[in-house]
């Protein structure tokens, strides 16, 4: 354990900072939530009130001068992050950013470029790799006789602005990162179809012959599981549902089902926690279909029993947020690489992305070249 905590400093104090990221650091041992950045006065206000004590700043370039601060984490619009992430760089700060590390390939390899000049770490804000369902479901496919034969469905119903967002770049870019993780191999080829709006399928196929089938949907209903993982390898399989559940056939050593704790919150109700871990998806669901209720009532303007924030601020299982920035911040504590995806995995994902997009075009089978984030 290093003899110090990691001051972070937070640029963006949105809707993921408050949910996970600066309550993560709040409670975590390796971290201490050193400065909170927004431009927004009544986002800063309320998020600080909840971390004292705590520097704040509508300025990013008063938290990068800051010579205090160790890391810095950055989620914000997407379009922003390589050049937050430039910025912090050039100020000679470690970075954890959120996914997407660009909009484009080429943002990505411009960061990539800096962080190499610069010889500071830089993690992207692939959390599934820290999962623990993940966690168990890795080591299992290492030394497999054949690839691996991958479904995994990400499906949410969207909101707002999210409505807005190109889905395979901002949120299927985890999949594409995850699916990359397990096989241990580079994707080839993309080929993909657009259903309405943000609704796609995309087959990712790897060196290794791994073939994988994404479904991706912005319009599904929020009470069912948003994401499911199938992968069969060997006579084996397993199928995990959204962090909490993993059902294991014909795996030596795993029991049949396993079941995973959820994260408690802040200031919000955390019965989940261990109802995760001992009744599993049905206790979930349940949780889902409730929130799904009160979000139909309120998008009615209809009455609801509770408002809103006495549902728990996030009640979803456990993704990996809190342990993917603990490591980051033990690594630059340490001085050492971190083992969080880096700044290749995330120009990775980005060339997925824009291979399906080009695929959705062109109606074609589209080739990928790892020598593209592999600097
Ligand atoms: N890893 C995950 O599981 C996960 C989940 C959700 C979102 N995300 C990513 O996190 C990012 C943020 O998402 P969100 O939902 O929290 O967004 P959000 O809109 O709720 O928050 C963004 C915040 O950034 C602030 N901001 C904008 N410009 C700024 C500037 N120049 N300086 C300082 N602050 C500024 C805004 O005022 C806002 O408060 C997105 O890129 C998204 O892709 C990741």
């Amino acid at each position: 354990m290093p003899e110090r905590t990691c001051n972070v400093g937070f640029i963006g104090c949105g809707a993921l900072m408050n949910t996970q990221h600066i309550q993560n650091a709040h409670k975590s041992p390796v971290c201490t939530v050193h400065t909170l950045c927004d431009i927004n006065p009544a986002a800063l206000e309320s998020t600080a009130a909840k971390f004292p004590p705590v520097k704040t700043t509508p300025d990013y370039r008063t938290l990068l001068a800051d010579p205090d601060v160790d890391l810095v984490v950055i989620a914000m619009n997407p379009a922003m992050h390589a050049e937050l992430a430039l910025a912090a760089l050039d100020a000679g700060k470690p970075v954890y950013v959120e996914k997407p590390l660009g909009e484009s390939v080429d943002e990505g390899l411009a960061v990539a470029r800096r962080a190499a000049e610069t010889g500071l770490q830089l993690a992207v804000g692939f959390n599934r790799r820290f999962a623990p369902a993940y966690l168990d479901v890795k080591p299992l496919l290492d030394g497999r006789e054949g690839p691996l034969l991958v479904y995994y469905r990400i499906a949410d119903h969207e909101r707002g602005s999210r409505r807005d967002t190109v889905r395979l770049h901002v949120e299927v870019c985890h999949v594409f990162d995850i699916l990359a993780w397990f096989t241990a191999s580079e994707p080839v080829s993309v080929y993909a179809t657009q259903g309405l709006h943000n609704d796609n399928t995309v087959t990712v196929s790897f060196a290794d012959g791994t073939a994988a089938q994404v479904l991706s949907s912005g319009r599904s209903s929020l009470e069912a599981p948003k994401e499911h993982l199938e992968i069969v390898w060997d006579h084996k399989q397993v199928i995990v549902t959204d962090f909490i559940e993993t059902r294991f056939f014909h795996v030596p050593g795993m029991p049949p089902l396993k079941r995973y704790r959820g994260r408690s919150y802040l200031g919000s109700p955390d019965d989940h926690v261990e109802a995760f871990a001992s009744k599993g998806l049905d206790y979930f669901l349940a949780l889902k279909k409730r929130v799904s209720d009160a979000w139909d009532d309120k998008d009615a303007g209809r009455p609801f029993d509770k408002p809103l924030t006495e549902y728990p601020a996030n009640y979803l299982g456990d993704k990996g947020w809190g342990f993917a920035l603990d490591e980051m911040a033990r690594a630059v504590l340490e001085r050492r690489p971190a083992a969080n995806a880096g700044a290749a995995e995330g120009i990775r994902a980005s060339a997925v992305a824009s291979a399906a997009l080009r695929s959705i075009q062109s109606g074609n089978v589209e080739r990928l070249d790892p020598s593209l984030w592999r600097l």
